[in-house]
């Protein structure tokens, strides 16, 4: 049965294409909820175990359940050998993007969703060993060393990335901005790459398709590339004097300026102001702290001549460079944390499902008649 509708919106902007109970967004820079628990309380009070366990599960976990969740994610952390054998394969040059996209594609081949791999299980999985198979083939590639990353007595997710990227224990105060980073990244309602996983989910496709599909989507520089392309714009200047004369010639010539705008809100992202707060702090004890200066000069330009805010990705950047994180590792952390909305939001569309397939308007030629292929040229 199709549903008549005249409503039409190139980018679906302001139609609201189905129900969720994970997370609401609001749209003057407040309001953004998980489960409903405002993203200021989870940011200051949770950590990103407890906040997955809350999207994943429905509920936060009590103390005893986020241990055993906690032990539980730690278990899953090692690779398979055939997954490790493939991350070598892959060039050393492949963007880090493209090697998760298919290293999840892999588990997908040895570890196939059944009932001995849950849907839940996997998504446990998935959230566990990302940083493993993202560190072993960095590590292999970029140092020509085999990790064997699964024993550091990291608890948690940000710690255990941090530990296997430098090779010792992570900074206190870097850990902690890296858990409040993946807080932040985790959930975000029906955007692109969640629409996309919903869409995939929709066809009654397996889980592992549904996180490519997702990966893939967030991958562009419109949506979790940003951050990556955000950090490249900053380390173009040295001062503020000259971010503030080299972004103005950037908006002269029409660029966008990544990191900045967002499709639903309109005045601030609530996410904003604490990722930037964490990218100040590190700032004090950085090498080349005055990016955060840079960043600041970019933000008042950006406000002063087109009254656009900074979105996650922009303040993210420099909180990650601060932390010692290359550039390209960027977007697949944001993987990392979405992970965990994306798969509440498989769980949810499965549990109410029906095939996603809008509708598009015609605008090609009118019906004609076929030309032998003789007759063509
Ligand atoms: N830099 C410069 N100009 C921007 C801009 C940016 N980051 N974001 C929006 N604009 C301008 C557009 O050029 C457009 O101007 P115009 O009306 O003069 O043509 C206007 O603001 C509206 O932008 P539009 O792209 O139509 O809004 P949207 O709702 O489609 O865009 C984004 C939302 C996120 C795609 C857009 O803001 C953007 O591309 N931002 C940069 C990428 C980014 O940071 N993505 C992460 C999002 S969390």
């Amino acid at each position: 049965m199709t549903v008549e509708t005249s409503v039409k919106s190139r980018g679906l902007e302001g139609i609201v294409v189905g129900e969720t109970a994970i997370s609401t967004v609001g749209k003057e820079g407040v309001g953004l909820t998980y489960r409903g628990y405002d993203i200021h309380d989870l940011a200051n009070k949770s950590s990103f175990e407890e906040v997955a366990y809350l999207l994943i599960y429905g509920t936060l976990p009590t103390l005893q359940q986020l241990q055993n969740y906690r032990d539980k994610l730690i278990k899953l952390r090692r690779l398979p050998n055939e997954l490790k054998s493939m991350l070598e394969m892959i060039p050393g040059g492949a963007h880090p993007m493209e090697v998760l996209r298919t290293s999840v594609s892999m588990l997908g081949t040895l570890e196939t969703e059944s009932a001995q791999y849950t849907g839940y299980n996997i998504a446990d999985r998935l959230i566990a060993c990302t940083p493993s198979m993202l560190l072993y083939w960095y590590q292999f590639h970029k140092n020509n060393i085999r990790i064997e990353p699964w024993n550091t007595e990291e608890q948690t997710i940000a710690g255990y990335f941090l530990h296997l990227l430098h090779g010792k224990k992570p900074d206190d105060e870097m850990r902690r901005c890296l858990d409040v980073s993946l807080i932040l990244y985790a959930e975000h309602e029906f955007n692109a790459s969640t629409f996309a996983a919903r869409v995939t989910t929709s066809t009654e496709s397996d889980f592992y398709s549904v996180i490519v599909s997702a990966i893939g989507t967030l991958r562009g520089a419109l949506h979790g590339g940003a951050n990556e392309e955000a950090m490249r714009l900053i380390s173009l200047f040295k001062t503020p004097e000259q971010a503030t004369v080299g972004v103005k010639e950037m908006l002269a010539k029409k660029a966008k300026i990544m990191g900045f705008g967002h499709r639903v809100y309109k005045k601030s992202d609530p996410r904003s102001d604490i990722i930037k707060a964490w990218s100040e702090k590190l700032s004090h004890q950085a090498r080349d702290g005055y990016l955060f200066n840079v960043s600041e000069a970019i933000e008042k330009v950006m406000w002063d001549e087109k009254k656009l805010f900074p979105n996650l990705d922009f303040y993210s950047a420099t909180a990650y460079h601060f932390c010692g994180i290359p550039t390209p590792l960027f977007t697949p952390l944001f993987v990392m944390a979405r992970l965990s909305g994306w798969s509440a939001h498989i769980f949810e569309q499965r549990a109410n499902n029906r095939l996603i397939r809008p509708e598009a308007e015609y605008i090609g030629p009118a019906p004609r008649a076929y030309p032998p292929i003789e007759t063509r040229g």
